[in-house]
């Protein structure tokens, strides 16, 4: 499978982006929100490269299809553990894709009160979004090809490859 982005191109954006937050968020505390499973490779780079306070906490989606299932609906299946009400706190996802799943999720945090939310995406892909949702924080955006890698699977697998690769076929729904 080629390489679309090579782990030293995924460390220099991840990096950069881990300094942007440390500097809009010094002196403050923050909460990463990560959504399993796919986003847990890029939050601990993430955490890593963050120089300010933060902790985690991780929500699970639906995986069966995600987003892509016929209704559009995306159901929680793992809420966050601890309360996030007053804080700062921002989620971190794999991919922005129809942006289905970041709606979602990003409606459900606000009912929860947090001082702040954003979003921070690992990979970005504008031409499929079918609800108006943009990252904060984007490592690369990318046109409509089915990736693995760095997190992101096929039916699970692939998860640990360490870069970013071009799945050769589109799965379905894609
Ligand atoms: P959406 O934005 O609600 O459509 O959902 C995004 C989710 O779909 C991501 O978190 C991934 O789990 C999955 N996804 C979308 N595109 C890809 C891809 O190219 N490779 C692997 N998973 C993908």
């Amino acid at each position: 499978m080629d390489v679309l982005f090579s782990k030293e191109q995924i460390a220099e954006r991840v990096q950069a982006i881990g300094k942007q937050i440390s500097e809009e968020y010094d002196g403050q505390s923050i909460v990463l929100i990560g959504v399993l499973k796919g986003a847990a490779i890029f939050l601990a780079d993430l955490a890593r490269s963050i120089t300010v306070d933060n902790t985690f906490d991780f929500v699970a989606v639906s995986s069966y299809g995600r987003a892509r299932v016929s209704s559009g609906a995306v159901k929680l299946i793992k809420d966050i553990d601890n309360p996030i009400e007053g804080k700062h706190v921002i989620i971190v996802e794999d991919i922005l894709d129809t942006g289905l799943t970041l709606s979602y999720l990003r409606q459900l945090m606000l009912q929860h009160k947090p001082a702040s939310l954003k979003i921070a995406t690992c990979l970005d892909k504008p031409e499929r979004r079918l609800v108006p949702i943009e990252a904060d924080y984007a490592c690369f955006k990318i046109p409509n090809r089915f990736v693995i890698g760095y997190g992101m699977d096929y039916a699970e697998r692939y998860r640990g490859v360490d870069d970013i690769r071009l799945y050769p076929d589109t799965p379905p729904g894609h």
